[in-house]
């Protein structure tokens, strides 16, 4: 039941998958003379209107990017504030996302959360594992080189037991052991928040991805954000490393 209405999609110039690295929220608190954790908790609403544009495009597929691994590492107080937020997040909203048609997936080493919270998780993909408007993926405790090494860990088990001839494995067979397996690889990767870089987000899956840096801190992030994606994605020639059909 996707709306099929924007042009882009006529054309096929719509991404299937969007990514985005949701950065900035510290310093949007920065400006307004507030903690970091309001910048966090006004993220939660850009949340909203962002994948709310998402599905109103019939984008088939976003990911955000909302903890790093290697945002353990900051301050604990914060770490512990987002994930107070993560359990809020999780309690409230999921309704919300389940009534809207959202199938939600956890992607990251989600076994460094607590009992609980993991059961959460658990509970919220359960529960929205048939819905079909959009496939909104969560990168929680998610890191790009984390995600290679547990698929190298698995297939290398697998040929141990036999189960794999190593001499015949694929790239197919390597992303089918990623936490993203069954997900095309995004077609954009978006960043707000000003920073030139993908901090280990999605990297065997950016390979041909078209970048998008956008100079607005996240907690600003709205639908017109959304839109100039699309129209800069629309703009791309995408080459995957061959010549254009059209070019002589
Ligand atoms: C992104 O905002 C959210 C997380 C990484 C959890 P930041 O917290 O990185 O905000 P800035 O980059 O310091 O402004
Ligand atoms: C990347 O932002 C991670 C998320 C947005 C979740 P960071 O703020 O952690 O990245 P760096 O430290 O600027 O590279
Ligand atoms: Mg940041």
């Amino acid at each position: 039941m996707k709306q099929v209405a924007d042009p882009l999609v006529k054309k096929g110039m719509l991404p299937k998958h969007v990514a985005i690295i949701m950065d900035g929220n510290g310093r949007w608190a920065g400006t307004h003379g507030l903690p970091r954790l309001a910048g966090h908790r006004a993220g939660i609403d850009a949340i909203a209107r962002c994948l709310s544009a998402a599905t109103q495009h019939g984008v088939a597929y976003l990911t955000l990017y909302a903890f790093s691994s290697e945002n353990w590492l900051r301050n604990p107080q914060e770490v512990a504030e987002l994930t107070e937020l993560l359990r809020y997040y999780l309690k409230n909203k999921v309704q919300e996302l389940h009534n809207a048609g959202v199938q939600v997936r956890f992607i990251g080493e989600l076994t460094r959360f607590d009992g609980d919270l993991r059961k959460n998780l658990t509970e919220v993909e359960d529960l929205t594992a048939q819905n079909n408007r959009i496939v909104l993926l969560l990168a929680l405790s998610y890191g790009g080189r984390g995600d290679i090494v547990q698929a190298a860990r698995r297939l290398a088990c697998a040929s141990q037991n036999g189960m794999i001839n190593p001499d015949q494995m694929t790239e197919s067979d390597f992303a089918a052991h990623l936490w993203t397996a069954g997900v095309p690889d995004p077609d954009v990767i978006v960043r707000t928040g000003g920073e030139y870089r993908l901090s280990n987000f999605l990297l065997w899956q950016s390979a041909y991805a078209e970048l998008v840096f956008l100079d607005v801190f996240w907690p600003d992030f709205n639908e017109k954000h959304f839109s100039i994606v699309l129209d800069l994605y629309a703009q791309r020639e995408r080459r995957f490393g061959v010549r254009p059909v059209a070019s002589v």
